[in-house]
């Protein structure tokens, strides 16, 4: 008898990218090879990367729906205390993914396991410091792509 191999349907649509920042806590502690690595374990294609200190207008712009928090002066300073790294990640449902692997954005609840369960905690920072940030939806992406690497448009 013949064994016949299906494969799983390969779901164009779903393939998406996704913006990944390496926050400046996690360049000081040299973890961008760590993140990075946990990416490309799970199979997701890095696509754009690049270290950078973004200006005040970009943050602003990328951290918009978070203007009327509390914690939003202090979450811009902290992004303004050193270089971070920009990345694009590739992959089906890779938003999804990322998010997963980054884990919840209070570092002490993080699942270990996940990013910031495993290498973070809190430090008693008037802003939660968690190694990553990852985009949220499809039009996040979208739109926080364009901030971080406008010479792609
Ligand atoms: P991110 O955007 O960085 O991927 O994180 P997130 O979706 O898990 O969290 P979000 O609600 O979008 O908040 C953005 C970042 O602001 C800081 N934060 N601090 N109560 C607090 O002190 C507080 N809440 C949020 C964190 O750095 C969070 O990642
Ligand atoms: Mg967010």
């Amino acid at each position: 008898m013949r064994a016949r191999i299906r494969l799983l349907p390969v779901n164009p649509e779903k393939i998406e990218r996704t913006l990944i920042l390496v926050k400046p806590d996690g360049v000081r502690r040299s973890l961008i090879g760590e993140v990075i690595s946990r990416v490309e374990s799970k199979g997701y294609k890095v696509v754009g990367l690049k270290m950078m200190e973004p200006t005040r207008e970009i943050l602003a712009k990328h951290y918009e729906e978070h203007v009327d928090k509390p914690f939003y002066e202090p979450l811009l300073e902290f992004m303004l205390s050193g270089p971070i790294v920009a990345i694009i990640a590739e992959g089906n449902r890779v938003i999804e993914g990322f998010r997963k692997l980054a884990g919840a954005t209070d570092p002490t609840t993080a699942e270990p396991g996940t990013i910031r369960g495993d290498l973070a905690r809190d430090q008693g920072t008037k802003v939660v410091q968690n190694i990553v940030h990852g985009s949220d939806s499809t039009q996040s992406a979208l739109r926080e792509i364009e901030i971080f690497f406008p010479e792609l448009n």
